[in-house]
């Protein structure tokens, strides 16, 4: 039998990492690396970073899988992810069937939480369809982005009696739900915070690389902060070749879009 540990390392700061984490880290023998995209490159050096520093006396192997592309020109987006989560599942079974003996126990380091906007449960459910007993996953939570922005802004989520809704970018285009106050919006690689109809009912509170040296805070009305979130942001993705961010849209007391 094989067990592989899915464990949350957080945004980024290789102290926001659970004790259990931690334990996790130090049971395990290889460490699977698939990243992709933007910043791939400095995503698994903090990867590494987190191991040395947590990682105590015993000798562990890195493991790169390179990641499939996906076919972003696939009319149906559900479809097309489908897809690449199968073909990852592919790869990753190769890795696990070739580099993890019998006995030993494997990682997948997931950035943030793994239950927020990451795929490595649904392809470990692949991969455990596959394998059967022979293969079995533990989840380690970790400290998401959603709270390391709110901590950084020493924010609440929501206010009394409020809900909150947590999506992408790529679905705030397609228009705010109503009766929605707060909304955490993540995966935004369009600034898509400009596309909300009434600005001035809004706040934002933004966050880039939370967690990290050179995270940045920006806060304010909408209407009066977008054009320095849209500065801010393409200016720090350009010094540094990627960016990471998340923010809070909360509409402002009285500003309700309902009767
Ligand atoms: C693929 S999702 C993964 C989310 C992750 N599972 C979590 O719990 O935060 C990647 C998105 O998370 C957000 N994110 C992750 N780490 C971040 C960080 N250190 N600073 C700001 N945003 C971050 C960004 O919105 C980014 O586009």
């Amino acid at each position: 039998m094989k067990q592989v540990f899915i464990i949350g390392i957080g945004p980024g700061h290789p102290d926001q990492l659970t004790v259990q984490a931690v334990d996790a880290l130090n049971r395990v023998d290889v460490i699977f690396v698939m990243d992709k995209g933007e910043g791939a490159e400095e995503l698994v050096r903090l990867r590494r970073e987190i191991c040395e520093r947590h990682i105590r006396d015993r000798s562990y192997r890195f493991v790169d899988v390179p990641d499939p592309a996906r076919d972003r020109s696939a009319p149906r987006y559900e479809e097309a992810v489908a897809d690449w989560h199968r073909r990852r599942a592919d790869r990753l079974a190769v890795a696990l069937g070739s580099e993890l003996r019998d006995g030993e126990r494997g990682a997948f380091l997931v950035w943030g939480d793994p239950s927020l906007y990451d795929s490595t449960l649904r392809v470990a459910d692949l991969l455990a369809e596959r394998a059967g007993s022979e293969l079995v996953f533990d989840v380690i939570p970790g400290v998401s982005s959603v709270q390391a922005l709110a901590a950084s802004h020493r924010l609440p989520l929501n206010r009394v009696g409020e809900s909150i809704h947590i999506t992408t970018g790529r679905l705030l285009r397609a228009g705010l739900p109503a009766g929605i106050d707060n909304v955490v919006v993540m995966l935004d690689g369009d600034c898509s915070f400009t596309t909300i109809p009434e600005p001035a009912d809004f706040d934002i509170y933004w966050g880039a690389y939370l967690g990290t040296d050179d995270q940045i805070l920006i806060a304010g009305n909408l209407a009066d902060r977008m054009a320095e979130v849209q500065r801010v942001r393409a200016e720090a993705r350009a010094a540094r070749g990627w960016i990471m961010d998340v923010y809070l849209l909360r509409r402002r007391t009285g500003a309700r879009d309902e009767p």
